[in-house]
């Protein structure tokens, strides 16, 4: 049963058996209308050949109503079912859940490098529990590589400076392919590893086995280590704009737009500052473009993340 034939890879996530059978479709379809053409062709060919008397009278053409109804109706509700079909799919693949259990993914020439939120990193390895939903977070160091799981049936860019998204949730306890998907230099080939998927007490007890430190807290290092806390520590109001709870809160900026302080915000605002100034503060931070890894961007991140909001017990009444 493993072996032998297969049109698709084995199916692992929960989204695969419905991407398959979206793909199972559209190949009926397809070669439903290819095979029939190919028979009218030969069958045609034939009959009308070159020499038959039947092709010498040429009547006057007929107007056929119903043949051109049909042959607009059918088309256009088959495209249809297709069109809102995948539109449905591709929605629910790229909704991420908000129970999804986050890591952090680096792309490099030419590796992964993935962080666990407990703190346990790895590299062209990706150890998940099956039955919770996952959710990677992406980012280049160099060029453009593509996140690639074939059984979970996801794939997605992994671009330099922005951070992209994918999720999925195992459904079979095994080992599996990890692709790079976008050709990303000499050794593109070569930059693919393994996908463990075990059961959650299996996770768990693998989480505990390399010694780690949450990522917060290597983030917390790195912070005092480029002495952000200087200018952000946790009275500053005046020379900063105060980082605890800043996390998915609106930022007013001092050209009088607003935005959503997310991951991209703050790697923005890191690596960038000029680029999106609070509002109220003078445009006085250096930027650390080229000074920072993205994984110690990621750390930093999160540990600006895991800052506790200022009354954040008032707030919750
Ligand atoms: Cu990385 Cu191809």
């Amino acid at each position: 049963m493993e072996e032998g034939f297969r049109l698709f890879p084995e199916q692992a996530s929960t989204i695969a058996p419905r991407v398959d059978a979206l793909y199972t479709f559209l190949l009926c379809v397809s070669g439903f209308f290819t095979v029939s053409i190919f028979i009218a062709i030969v069958y045609l060919a034939i009959k009308y050949r070159h020499g038959r008397q039947k092709d010498q009278p040429h009547p006057e053409p007929e107007q056929l109503w119903m043949l051109e109804i049909v042959w607009i109706v059918i088309p256009l509700a088959l495209t249809m079912v297709m069109f809102v079909w995948g539109a449905v799919l591709y929605f629910e693949i790229r909704t991420m859940p908000e129970d999804a259990i986050e890591l952090q993914v680096v792309g490099k020439q030419w590796m992964w490098k993935i962080y666990h939120p407990q703190g346990r990193s790895e590299i062209n390895e990706l150890h998940i529990p099956v039955g919770r939903p996952v959710r990677l977070k992406m980012i280049s160091e160099d060029v453009i590589h593509s996140f690639y799981v074939p059984v979970f049936r996801v794939k997605m860019d992994v671009l330099p400076g922005r951070y992209t998204a994918m999720w999925f949730e195992a459904t079979k306890p095994g080992e599996y392919d990890l692709f790079c998907a976008e050709y990303c230099g000499t050794e593109h080939a070569n930059m693919s590893g393994r996908v463990y998927a075990m059961t959650p007490a299996d996770y768990a007890e693998w989480l505990q086995g390399a010694p780690s430190e949450a990522p917060q807290t290597a983030g917390g290092k790195l912070f005092a280590q480029f002495r952000c806390q200087t200018c952000h520590h946790d009275e500053s109001e005046l020379r900063s704009p105060r980082l605890h709870g800043i996390f998915n809160t609106a930022v007013a900026l001092a050209d009088g737009r607003t935005v959503q302080a997310d991951d991209s915000y703050l790697r923005e605002s890191i690596v960038n500052p000029m680029a999106k100034v609070a509002a109220g503060f003078q445009p006085v931070m250096p930027a650390y473009q080229g000074q920072l890894s993205e994984e110690q961007l990621l750390l930093i991140i999160e540990y600006i993340k895991s800052l506790p909001r200022r009354g954040a017990m008032n707030d919750s009444t």
